[in-house]
């Protein structure tokens, strides 16, 4: 029998929406600074004082632990603008490197070394000089930060901030972390990350061994601004794809690795691919292991992949994860990344000369459906 075939849909996101710097700060407005951003694993603010840096919607942010609870602030000096933690992460309190300001977990400067000989400043201006503060929640393992998000992080991820969560409190205080870099705007590479049928020609490797799959079922909220009840609902946004492997695959996979991941706190007999809008996405095969990856503009036409490969946790007794098949399992996937942020960034220099809209065919709904929700966040504000 001949299947009708079914009509394709053009790419809605103008050209030079990637490559225009007035596309990438209202990017930065409308997307970033507007949703809950992913921000670091809790893994690495467990203790008192510990501390991550990072750039939210463009704007430094460090995220501190304060005898337990976490707060998010503007890294940036209250005195005379310089950053306060200088490193990735770390432990050490929330203290000037420049002059010694330190802050409270309010963000006022409490300690002002020679205050009184020097400025002085009172009580009532230290607490005009708090540090900009943003909200910051865990789901599971987790760690979010809000620069202007109105609704809550539960609110965003909807109907994902169980499963989230659920993965997120199974795993282990182990991970390896990586960034790639890639010469091409952020939403070629997410766009990528929705494609499966680059699969067979840009990873031809034995790695990427896709001939195990069995079946697959997207379990998607296919996004349009006509019919959408609530059109600034994040949670009509993120897309899980599960694909089934066979009975002897998954068993194959349990002989392979149960050694490493015994008695794991999650386990399923699929592929996951989580995506988490606008540019967050999960997978594991069978919940060995999670590759959690970030995607982030840095410019118009440059972006940032930082990828964690974080084990699953025993339910019960020590890890039996070693830093070697950390790394080994890290390569796997980073081999992957590589050939997807080569196989994308070459699109960045041409599509300047490009004039018309390209082609999604029917197993690229998820690509449109991405993209008229971007639309729809975008348009309203967008400068022709
Ligand atoms: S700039 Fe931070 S203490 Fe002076
Ligand atoms: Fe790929």
């Amino acid at each position: 029998m001949v299947r009708p075939i079914q009509k394709n849909t053009r790419t809605q996101i103008p050209p030079h929406f990637f490559t225009d710097p007035r596309i990438f700060e209202k990017e930065q407005e409308v997307i970033f600074r507007a949703t809950w951003q992913f921000f670091c694993l809790t893994t690495d603010l467990k203790g008192d004082q510990d501390f991550v840096t990072g750039d939210v919607g463009g704007i430094p942010v460090v995220v501190q632990n304060f005898k337990g609870k976490l707060r998010a602030f503007q890294n940036v000096c209250s005195h005379r603008y310089s950053p306060i933690q200088t490193a990735c992460s770390g432990n050490r309190p929330l203290v000037c490197p420049y002059h010694g300001w330190k802050y409270a977990e309010t963000g006022v400067p409490l300690g002002i070394p020679h205050n009184l000989e020097f400025y002085p400043i009172t009580s009532e201006e230290k607490c005009q000089l708090a540090l900009r503060s943003f909200k910051v929640e865990t789901c599971g393992n987790f760690v979010f930060v809000s620069i202007a998000c109105e609704r809550s992080l539960r609110e965003q991820l909807g109907e994902w901030h169980g499963l989230l969560g659920r993965i997120g409190q199974g795993v282990d205080d182990v991970y390896f972390t990586t960034q790639l870099e890639s010469e091409c705007n952020w939403k070629f590479v997410v766009e990528n990350a929705f494609d499966d049928i680059h699969a067979e020609f840009v990873h031809p490797t034995a790695s990427l061994d896709t001939s195990v799959y069995t079946g697959s079922r997207w379990e998607f909220h296919p996004y349009s601004s006509q019919t959408e009840d609530l059109p600034r609902d994040y949670s009509k946004r993120h897309a899980q794809l599960t694909v089934s492997m066979s009975d002897a695959t998954v068993e194959r996979n349990e002989q392979l690795w149960s050694e490493h991941f015994p008695d794991r706190v999650h386990r399923f007999p699929d592929y996951l691919h989580l995506f988490v809008y606008p540019n967050l996405i999960l997978t594991s095969v069978q919940g060995f292991w999670y590759n959690l990856v970030h995607y982030k503009p840095i410019s118009a036409e440059r972006s940032r992949m930082t990828h964690w490969l974080i084990p699953a946790r025993p339910a019960s007794g020590p890890s039996r994860v070693t830093p070697e098949l950390l790394y080994r399992l890290a390569l796997g996937s980073l081999r992957v990344f590589e050939e997807d942020v080569r196989a994308v960034e070459v699109t960045q220099p041409v599509i300047r000369s490009v004039c018309q809209p390209g082609i999604l065919g029917q197993r690229e709904n998820k690509i449109a459906s991405f993209e008229s929700a971007y639309m729809d966040l975008m348009a309203p504000v967008t400068p022709a």
